[in-house]
């Protein structure tokens, strides 16, 4: 197992182990795509990396965060997707979505215009907030709305909604799905005890608060071609006093096996947004221990993601059995060439990931 070694799942054989972290663009009109997506994705393909997951996307209108976010919850959305897919595919990559719903962070500015709820005085000309949901009806921090706490009607609605933009992202060409049950969103509410609040079965207990995200999983797999793979992203810790812990990561990484996931993507945090007072150790490969311990105890591949930067660091990710894939976000936004320029520190020099309008030259001056 190293770095530049294919990687297979169910029928998909990734090139490598490198995977493009999902990264909002709040760039969509109407969660369509627009030209940026082409321009911001597509360099990452000829950029050699294996897997490339677009944005979080919102599986209705209630789980966007911003205006401008993706959303896979009509047919107009699902048709603009397929070209997109295709280019990517064309272009050497797996092509990856992930699934999102935004929870009590939906409804808030793009990040340059302030990331703040949007409310009437700060709301831009045809953008007006919407009530949100969650878990709980407890704010993410002090000035966010007030989430209206779930029902059972909500609750079925959602996990439909999943399921549906699951069948919609098959027709439009995707080969991986990745649920996002990180960074304090929809399905984050659920399981972290400082933001469920639940007396009902889906509160309390770590198996109740564990049901929303199985329940999504379960009916995600069901729709979702079994010859394609199925990723969940977890915080696999809050970094807060009394909340998710790695314990608990490990026990829903084991149960979403069971349910046919074959990836956890291991990131952390979110679930207090701003008003976090956590101390995280932010350094090089600060979170690869919670992949290397869900994979080891869980029996499940992982992805470990955050503040990974060199190529020998990456390769001794996998080279030691720590995680199956690495994913990288803002590495990729300085070189999207990153793993192509991997490869060739790590002494590849086949050059076989290479686009062949370029590899060609390349494999005549090394002799080959
Ligand atoms: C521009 C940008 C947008 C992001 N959007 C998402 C997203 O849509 N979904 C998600 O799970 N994480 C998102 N993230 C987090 C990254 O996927 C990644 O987990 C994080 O940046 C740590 O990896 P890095 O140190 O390689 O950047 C985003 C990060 C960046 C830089």
């Amino acid at each position: 197992m190293t770095l530049l070694s294919p990687f297979p799942m169910r029928s998909i054989t990734l090139r490598n182990r490198i995977v493009v972290s999902p990264m909002c663009q709040y760039s969509a009109i109407d969660g369509t795509p627009t030209d940026w997506h082409y321009d911001h994705l597509t360099k990452f393909a000829l950029g050699g990396a294996a897997l490339v997951f677009l944005e979080a996307t919102g599986v209705e209108p209630r789980g966007r965060i911003t205006h401008g976010d993706l959303g896979l919850w009509n047919a107009a959305q699902e048709a603009a997707l397929r070209p997109l897919v295709a280019r990517l595919r064309s272009r050497g990559a797996v092509p990856g979505i992930q699934l999102a719903h935004a929870g009590r962070k939906a409804s808030s500015q793009r990040p340059w215009e302030g990331s703040k709820s949007i409310n009437p005085d700060n709301a831009l000309a045809g953008e007006a907030p919407w009530q949100t949901i969650a878990a709980s009806a407890v704010p993410l921090a002090p000035g966010w709305h007030t989430p209206k706490a779930m029902d059972d009607d909500d609750i079925r609605t959602v996990i439909q909604a999943f399921a549906t933009a699951a069948e919609r992202a098959h027709r439009a060409g995707f080969d991986v799905i990745e649920l996002h049950a990180a960074h304090g969103y929809l399905i984050h509410t659920f399981l972290s005890p400082l933001s469920n609040r639940r007396t009902d079965g889906y509160g309390g207990s770590l198996p109740n608060r564990m049901r929303f995200a199985l329940e999504v999983t379960e009916a995600v797999r069901r729709v979702w071609p079994a010859d394609k793979p199925l990723f969940v992203r977890l915080s696999a810790v809050d970094w807060e006093a009394d909340g998710w812990s790695l314990d608990d990561s490990v026990a829903l990484a084991r149960e979403m096996k069971a349910r046919g996931v074959d990836v956890i993507d291991c990131s952390a945090g979110g679930i207090l947004g701003p008003a976090t007072t956590a101390k995280i150790p932010m350094a090089p490969g600060y979170q690869v221990p919670f992949a290397a311990r869900i994979r080891a105890e869980a029996g499940i591949a992982t992805q470990a993601v955050g503040l990974i930067r060199t190529a020998r660091q990456a390769a001794d990710i996998i080279d030691k059995g720590e995680a199956d894939l690495v994913a990288l976000a803002r590495e990729l936004l300085f070189n999207p060439f990153w793993p192509l320029q991997a490869a060739r520190e790590l002494g590849d020099q086949d050059y076989a990931t290479w686009p062949e309008q370029y590899g060609w030259y390349l494999k005549r001056r090394v002799g080959g």
